[in-house]
């Protein structure tokens, strides 16, 4: 898949970028308030018991913060935070040799994990319920099976597919929280945060105008605010203002709700071929020539989010607001 400007999820030689200005306590944190107060309760109740804290389940769509949130789980606890994910796991010696690492108290962060397999899953149950790993030593009718205890653990778990996880997983997390779209003024802020952290002038609305294009999301703020700044430095006097920031915006085809090619594409494809739908997933993906997952995992989230398209049972539906969007009449039907 082509790297998109507005694509949410990261992409190659950014986490080098993004690890620079990663919030790295709740007061850097900004918006998803309801999911920080409680975290922030639930650690301190851990703390104050001298516990290690419940397992956390994180959901949400790609770059809304879960890694980051993950890792201020893990410093406001004062522990350390290991990493890993669902498909790098791919034996059960993997994931206990992962386990028996851990000291006591540590987070576990398995990131996509809803994509480990179920004979790894079957070695999270005891180790998340009991701290303690099942081993099978030896083979055949002298086979036995031995029980170790393992350091107490925060396994924090993030997904942007809870529906795609078992029920037994999921039903181990004491904690669930899903992380929402943020809003313009809460995207504003992160950009803000961000051009600070760069030593870079942003002019006032500027920050408004590159948060109205960000989908909802501070992974692609953050990076319109990368590229704006170039242009910025190459053409402008080094200050984002507001007119340098709407025209780089323009030239790199992102338009004024963050839509951009491939949006166009899937849009104008169901409006041309389908006056609209609805149609189902699997022939949208036959037309524009993509996959269902991707554009179900990546493509739709934001569009259903906008209201630009619906879900029904017969199929995806484009709204009147996408024709608005578009100045195109909406078909009799
Ligand atoms: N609440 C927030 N406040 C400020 N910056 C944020 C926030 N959430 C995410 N970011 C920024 O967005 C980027 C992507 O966040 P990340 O935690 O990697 O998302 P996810 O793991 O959900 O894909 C990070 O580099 C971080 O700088
Ligand atoms: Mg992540």
């Amino acid at each position: 898949m082509e790297d998109r400007l507005v694509s949410a999820e990261s992409q190659p030689l950014e986490d080098a970028i993004e690890s620079g200005i990663r919030p790295l306590s709740f007061s850097q944190y900004i918006g998803q308030e309801k999911v920080k107060r409680n975290l922030e309760v639930y650690i301190q109740a851990a703390k104050m018991r001298e516990e290690s804290l419940d397992h956390v389940l994180l959901h949400g769509p790609p770059g809304l913060g879960k890694t980051t949130l993950s890792a201020i789980i893990a410093s406001e606890m004062g522990v350390q935070m290991r990493t890993t994910s669902g498909p790098a796991i791919e034996r059960p010696g993997d994931l206990a040799a992962i386990l028996t690492a851990l000291e006591p108290g540590d987070v576990l962060f398995i990131d996509e994990i809803h994509r480990l397999n179920r004979t790894v899953e079957e070695v999270l149950y005891p180790a998340m319920e009991d701290f303690c790993l099942d081993i099978v030593i030896g083979q055949g009718p002298t086979a036995r099976s031995v029980r170790l205890d393992l350091p107490p653990f925060t396994l924090v778990g993030a997904t942007t597919r809870a529906g795609m996880m078992s029920a037994p997983l999921r039903d181990r997390f004491g904690v669930m929280e899903r992380l929402e779209y943020y809003n313009e003024q809460e995207l504003a802020d992160i950009i803000r945060r961000t051009a600070d952290i760069f030593a870079t002038d942003l002019e006032d609305g500027a920050a408004e105008e590159l948060s109205r294009r960000a989908r909802g999301t501070p992974r692609i703020a953050n990076r319109l605010l990368k590229r704006v700044r170039d242009f910025a430095q190459v053409e402008g006097e080094g200050v984002i203002t507001y007119d340098l920031a709407a025209a780089a915006l323009e030239r790199l085809q992102v338009d004024r709700l963050g839509l951009d090619h491939i949006d166009d594409k899937l849009l104008r494809g169901m409006i041309e071929k389908f006056r609209g739908g609805p149609v189902g997933l699997d022939t949208i993906a036959a037309t524009i020539g993509e996959e269902s997952d991707t554009i179900e995992d990546l493509y739709e989230p934001y569009l259903l989010q906008i209201g630009f398209l619906q879900r029904t049972p017969r199929g995806r539906v484009v709204t009147h607001l996408c024709y608005e969007h578009f100045q195109l009449e909406v078909p009799d039907k």
